[in-house]
């Protein structure tokens, strides 16, 4: 596990963990490790073990460990099981900052703080940029929104984990962040294993394979960079001039491979998806605009 990236100067605090996944764990651990008390309260005790061993105590029940700090970081799956946790215990919810730094839509996390408000808590919904042995670790960073004074009164704490990025007083704001990142990686993770299974059928293995198609990712921003000094800022002018590569150019390719998995008897579901975007653009006059004009089609959600 990371130690943190800077040992707590400030003062010793008690900071509530629930929810002990892996998540939960290394945010326990990091805390620990800087000089703070921890209590954790987790559904399935067995998971416990660990962070008890490292010095943590354990509260009895969720109410026990609401009331053992004014920080309380929620590493759950999603806002439905914080209603199931809390919902028992809302009486000692008053006077606590919960940090909710689990998965769920915006939406669901401007109903949480308006919940934890009714009960006199205060709420900062969090997204973590890194996997759990990151935590902590330096150029880790979690997105924040919420209530900003809320936020610089637990800030010390909270960068023990990473470094805080504020985005604003909406508490759907980091939720939103988080899904956009998460949306990134996972088209990523899909379009890996796409092309991994591409090239399998030719008895390529995926200890092959993978680094071929990791050195492309890695390589995905600087070719961006490349053709846009300031990427995005074409988007945001409504410009997209077609210099270097063009919707048609990019939509053939799109249709290639589509054509190509259906051959090999894979999953078209996501070339089928990529290929609707370009076909959009095209079919509205941009095929020779570059091909951040597929955005567009995002825009326009509907049958295609
Ligand atoms: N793991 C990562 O690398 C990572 C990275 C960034 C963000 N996150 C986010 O961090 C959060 C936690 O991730 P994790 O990997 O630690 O997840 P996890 O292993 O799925 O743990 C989730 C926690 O939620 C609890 N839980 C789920 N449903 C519950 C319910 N209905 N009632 C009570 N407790 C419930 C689990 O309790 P039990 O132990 O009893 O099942 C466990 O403590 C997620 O929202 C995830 O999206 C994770």
């Amino acid at each position: 596990m990371n130690e943190p990236q800077h040992p707590t100067s400030t003062p010793v605090e008690t900071v509530t963990v629930i929810g002990l996944g892996p998540m939960g764990q290394a945010m326990t651990r990091v805390l620990l490790a800087a000089g703070h008390r921890v209590t954790v309260w987790n559904r399935t005790p067995d998971r416990v073990g660990g962070v008890l061993a490292a010095g943590a105590a354990l509260a009895a029940t969720p109410a026990e460990a609401l009331r053992a700090s004014r920080l309380v970081l929620l590493s759950l799956t999603d806002h439905r099981a914080m209603y199931d946790v809390l919902d028992g215990a809302t009486g000692s919810l008053a006077g606590r900052t919960l940090a909710n730094l689990g998965s769920d839509t915006p939406d669901r996390s401007r109903e949480a703080a308006a919940w934890a408000a009714r009960h006199g808590a205060d709420f900062l919904t969090g997204g973590v940029m890194v996997p759990a042995p990151m935590v902590g670790a330096p150029g880790a960073h979690v997105y924040y929104s919420g209530d900003p004074e809320v936020m610089e009164r637990h800030r010390a704490v909270l960068a023990l984990l990473g470094e805080p990025k504020y985005l604003g007083e909406d508490p759907g704001l980091a939720q939103l962040m988080y899904q956009a990142q998460l949306a990134v990686f996972l088209s990523t993770l899909s379009a890996l294993m796409h092309a991994t299974a591409m090239l399998g059928t030719a008895g390529v293995r995926a200890a092959e394979a993978l680094p071929e198609l990791l050195a492309s990712a890695d390589r995905i921003g600087a070719i961006l960079r490349a053709g846009e000094p300031h990427p995005g800022s074409g988007i945001d002018a409504g410009e997209h001039p077609g210099r270097l590569s063009t919707v048609t150019m990019m939509g053939a390719t799109a249709d290639h491979i589509v054509e190509t998995s259906t051959v090999l008897g894979l999953d078209p579901a996501l070339p089928l998806a990529v290929r609707a975007h370009y076909r959009y653009a095209v079919e509205h006059g941009h095929g020779g605009d570059n091909w951040t004009r597929i955005i567009d089609a995002v825009r326009a959600p509907g049958p295609r």
